[in-house]
């Protein structure tokens, strides 16, 4: 660590890990934050395993390179597939979001606790995210060595339609067209499918894990589609849970690590491996503010 602060390193396949960014920035004051969104190979959530491990062992060790001296993994698919292959090649300390993301959601069962022991044996969470996260089973591993049973739901529409803006704003914009109504009515038809479809099989859910990193974009329309179905259940965003997570090992290991400096606004710097424009205008949407300069970098096939 310079006399800059603490890097951390944080990378997704694209833009979705920004969402985590966004959680993370306000916990790490004096910081020093590198993204790279790997949108030249975006998405990794339809890909295979060994895929997703080759682009996600050239994507930390961009950053090892770039100085992070923390790596957070802000992408669901490249932390089921890829978390243990990235601890053991980096010589930095590596965190996912998945089990952050199942600890929230154990945590977020336990405030309901009914009381009866038959029902506490039951108790579960419904967990959304990629194909390729729901295949790996990463969330009911973790979530059963909580005690928590998982429901996974893949919903492959889902990462599309948020990079297309398809989406339901809390608050429509003033003079937004028709064409903008129907197109965020596809997606909310998208999502009565699918939580219908995961509810039935999921009787004893009480929370719902937003396992991929674009979906708290959708989280208002999450909510008022459980809410409809008759099934208003705690939303967790791993985002949140994985950024507390990270501000929590910091803050423990100040002193062994250097730590943050604790003053100032953490700075960023983004890198992305396509179309940079396309990532400072998209990108904006995911940090929930304009993302600014974006560096091209070419990490190869
Ligand atoms: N970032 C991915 C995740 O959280 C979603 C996008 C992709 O499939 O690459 O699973």
């Amino acid at each position: 660590m310079g006399a800059k602060g603490l890097t951390i390193g944080v990378f997704d396949s694209g833009f979705g890990g920004l969402t985590v960014l966004r959680e993370l920035l306000p916990l790490v004051a004096g910081a020093h934050c590198v993204y790279l969104g790997d949108t030249a190979r975006l998405p990794y959530g339809s890909k295979s395993r060994e895929t997703i491990v080759r682009y996600a062992l050239s994507s930390a060790r961009f950053l090892q390179q770039r100085g992070a001296q923390l790596l957070v993994v802000a992408c669901n698919t490249a932390t089921a597939l890829a978390l243990d292959e990235l601890r053991a090649a980096l010589t930095i300390p590596v965190v996912g979001v998945i089990q952050p993301g199942a600890e929230a959601a154990a945590a977020a069962c336990r405030e309901q606790e009914t009381g009866d022991r038959e029902q506490e044996k039951m108790a579960g969470v419904l967990v959304l995210a990629t194909q390729a996260t729901i295949e790996s089973h990463a969330y009911a591993r973790a979530c059963a060595a909580l005690g928590l049973k998982a429901t996974e739901k893949a919903c492959p529409l889902l990462v599309p339609l948020v990079e297309e803006g398809w989406i339901c704003e809390e608050t429509p914009a003033v003079g937004g067209s028709a064409n903008d109504a129907a197109r965020a009515s596809v997606t909310a038809q998208v999502l009565r499918i699918y939580l219908g479809e995961a509810l039935r099989d999921a009787p004893e859910s009480r929370a719902l894990l937003l396992g991929c990193t674009h979906y708290p974009l959708l989280r208002p329309e999450i909510e008022r589609t459980l809410a409809e179905l008759g099934r208003p259940l705690r939303v967790i965003d791993s985002a949140q849970a994985t950024a507390r997570v990270v501000a929590r090992i910091l803050s423990e290991n100040g002193g062994a690590r250097g730590g943050l400096t604790g003053v100032g606004e953490a700075t960023c710097e983004f890198f992305a491996t396509d179309s940079v424009r396309k990532f400072e205008r998209l990108g904006s949407r995911f940090l929930g503010r304009p993302v600014g300069e974006v560096q091209l970098v070419d990490l190869g096939g």
